[in-house]
């Protein structure tokens, strides 16, 4: 028989899924055809901003108090759904053993017996419900403008798009872009003036908020569709950077190529300064859930290596990933192979003796305040590689 292949794996960030806009305004189609949409992340400033919440609990805002309700909520519907009479128990089960504990109903085999909980109507589900709603396919350009005068300083706007095949995640904002954000508007001064790198940038989310403090920020990724998609987005947010006088530069940068795309006719190619300046000034290189597929990270890893030989100053590289647990026939076991494949590669470099770079990498704790509303979940985790010049 043939070997069945799926060719659209679609996945769906939690960013959209759940937290944290109760509506999703849907602004046009792009250039292949999906629904973009407009996403409105709110910062909150040193004056609101709390210490790390809970996980799961946005802090801070009337936001918070409702997200934080709707947790509570579904917490409490979880907790009632393995409860003796709840829906989600075995019916034909006994609620109490003997010794007090509860006992799997078995069929007359001896077999666990399990009995599929029947769909909830919709309006029960424990989720949030997602609520597009279509503004227009093509905006004028003169609603654009007047939405962007409106924009309050505190407001990320992102247009994405939402489920998406694999090769088109970076479309979607993932939860390791905003975990960097906050470590970046929890130690502005750490980033004040730097010249940037980030790599795998996705919607741009990240360097819009490193733009906020750096001087420069040369915010990378591959595939015209997804570059075009930043660049908007890089102009949409121009009220944040502006004060500091920060600058995103979108620019193509592919993990599978040796080289910066140099070519005077490419869209998001690379000026021989930029690419100086690069080299000459990058001190930090960022990059947020980038190590999903094994061969992709391999690339990665070399890319960083690469690059962090290039560069004339010391650098720091943080990492964010967010470790997806699942459960594989293969290992009969939860794991995260793309993690695991991940902390090899950061062994590997910190191993590396090649008497021009050295490399360090040490975990860093996410006790910093959050700033923005996500689930700060305990899978995502933060990664320092400090490259010294030997
Ligand atoms: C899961 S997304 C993360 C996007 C963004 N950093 C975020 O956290 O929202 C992974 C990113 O890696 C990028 N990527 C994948 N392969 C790449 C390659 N060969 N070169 C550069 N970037 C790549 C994707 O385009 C995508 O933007």
């Amino acid at each position: 028989m043939d070997q069945i292949t799926f060719h659209y794996d679609t996945v769906l960030s939690d960013v959209h899924l759940l937290l944290p806009n109760s509506c999703h305004l849907m602004a046009r189609l792009n250039s292949v055809g999906q629904p973009v949409f407009i996403s409105r992340f709110r910062i909150l400033w040193d004056g609101a901003k709390q210490d790390t919440c809970d996980l799961g609990s946005p802090c801070g805002g009337e936001e918070l108090d409702r997200d934080t309700q709707e947790e509570k909520g579904r917490g409490d519907a979880r907790g009632s759904e393995t409860g003796a009479d709840g829906d989600g128990g075995a019916d034909g089960g006994a609620d109490g053993g003997e010794d007090g504990g509860v006992e799997p109903p078995l069929d007359e085999d001896g077999d666990l017996a399990v009995t599929r909980r029947q769909s909830l109507p919709r309006m029960d589900r424990d989720r949030d419900v997602v609520y597009p709603i279509i503004l227009s396919q093509a905006r004028r350009e003169e609603e654009e403008e007047e939405e962007e005068e409106e924009c309050p300083r505190d407001v990320i706007r992102i247009e994405h798009t939402m489920a998406t095949p694999l090769e088109d995640v970076g479309k979607q904002v993932w939860r390791g872009a905003f975990l960097l954000a906050d470590l970046i508007l929890s130690q502005p001064t750490t980033f004040r003036g730097a010249t940037v790198l980030e790599l795998g940038a996705g919607t741009g989310l990240t360097s819009i908020v490193m733009a906020t403090v750096a001087k420069t920020v040369y915010c990378t990724d591959v595939g015209e569709d997804l570059l075009s998609m930043c660049q908007k987005n890089v102009i949409l947010n121009r009220h944040l950077m502006e004060p500091a006088g920060g600058e995103v530069r979108v620019r193509l940068l592919d993990w599978l190529r040796h080289d910066l795309c140099t070519d005077a006719d490419a869209e998001f190619g690379w000026t021989e300064d930029e690419v100086a300046d690069l080299h000459d000034n990058t001190t930090v290189i960022i990059a947020a859930d980038v190590c999903y597929d094994d061969d992709l990270t391999d690339a990665l890893f070399r890319t960083l290596y690469r690059i962090c030989n290039n560069l004339h100053l010391p650098c720091t590289t943080y990492l964010s990933i967010e470790k997806r647990l699942n459960f594989t026939l293969r290992h009969l076991e939860v794991s995260c192979e793309a993690y695991n494949h991940f902390r090899n590669c950061l062994c590997e470099m910190q191993e590396l003796r090649d008497g021009r770079t050295c490399f360090t990498v040490e975990q860093v704790t996410p006790s910093f305040p959050q700033c923005l509303l996500y689930e700060r979940i305990e899978q995502l985790e933060l990664w320092k590689v400090t490259a010294v010049p030997v």
